[in-house]
């Protein structure tokens, strides 16, 4: 792989994209055996570095890790001397002087992971950094859609939801659009940013401002989470109104084409974005992304930290 790290989706080209997917496919076989354990990064540590809470992210890295038999610390801020007030670049430091071959960071601040790169001599791996990006949340979805669909190129992917506090759009907008994919951007205009031409003016993503208006061609609806902790002040006039008018329901669905699936990066907010029924229904495709985000992550570990050729 050329990229050195993950940051962003910024780090990757198509080739890059389409090797980690692959690499995946090669730690999905392994995690579908008896024993799901191989040595490939024995002796190397990883650092999961946890500012801001996960459970998704954090347990699939921690296994991710666990099955290429590296040596793992998971570190989270509280009952560690963040707490106390330590400063970032001192607990980079720490880290680097304990020898560790790799970062995951997670934080609430976007450019965390930019500035932790700037201490430490080895590839850093963003889990999610502030309204910035999530890169490896967008590949484990390019991955579950292209195990789907069998391909990524020519979907039409349309994105529901809090777009504006959302690093998953960020990344997924990036990522989808650089494997040749569709995508549709659907919210209320005070959840989307002002100025979308970063987006729009490639050709491949347009913003369509009724839910109903985009179901009908739709191969991938995916629901984004009403992201309250980041809301200072009132985005839309009440959670009935905002389910109403963009909440994935039993009639949506039946809307959508037969083929269509529904996803959503978790934590959901049942009843808000998507009801119960659809979020439990064969066609919300939710606890595949999960599954699958230990295989890409297993996948991004490899190719960052030993190269890139696939001897598992
Ligand atoms: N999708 C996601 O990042 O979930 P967690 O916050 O649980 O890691």
């Amino acid at each position: 792989m050329k990229a050195t790290r993950l940051i962003s989706i910024d780090d990757l080209d198509a080739e890059d994209l389409a090797l980690v997917l692959d690499t995946a496919e090669v730690m999905d076989e392994i995690s579908a055996r008896r024993i799901k354990k191989v040595p490939t990064l024995r002796g190397r540590t990883v650092c999961n570095l946890f500012l801001e809470d996960s459970t998704r992210t954090r347990l699939s890295f921690d296994i991710a890790a666990k099955r290429l038999s590296a040596d793992v610390m998971n570190f989270s801020a509280k009952g560690s001397s963040v707490s106390k007030g330590e400063s970032f670049k001192d607990t980079a430091l720490t880290l680097d002087a304990m020898g560790v071959d790799t970062v995951v960071v997670r934080s609430g601040s976007s450019g965390a992971p930019l500035q932790l790169s700037q201490y430490l001599d080895v590839p850093i791996l963003n889990a999610g950094d502030g309204w910035h990006q999530h890169p490896t949340q967008a590949l484990l979805d390019l991955y579950t859609m292209r195990s789907h669909f069998g391909h990524l190129a020519g979907l039409t992917v349309t994105i529901c939801g809090d777009i504006i506090h959302s690093r998953v759009a960020r990344s997924e907008i990036e990522a989808l659009t650089l494997a040749g994919a569709t995508v549709r951007l659907v919210a209320p205009d005070t959840l989307l940013p002002t100025d979308l031409s970063a987006w729009t003016d490639g050709g491949n993503v347009e913003v369509i401002t009724d839910l109903d208006d985009a179901l009908g061609d739709s191969d991938v609806l995916y629901l984004l989470r009403v992201q309250r902790e980041r809301m200072h002040r009132a985005f839309f006039p009440s959670t009935r109104e905002y389910h109403r008018l963009y909440g994935m329901d039993a009639r949506r669905l039946a809307a959508l084409p037969d083929h269509a699936i529904v996803m959503h990066p978790g934590p959901m907010n049942r009843g808000v974005e998507i009801t119960p029924d659809v979020a439990d229904s064969p066609r919300a495709l939710i606890t595949d992304q999960v599954n699958n985000g230990i295989a890409v992550r297993m996948a991004c570990l490899y190719l960052l930290i030993a190269g890139s050729e696939v001897d598992a």
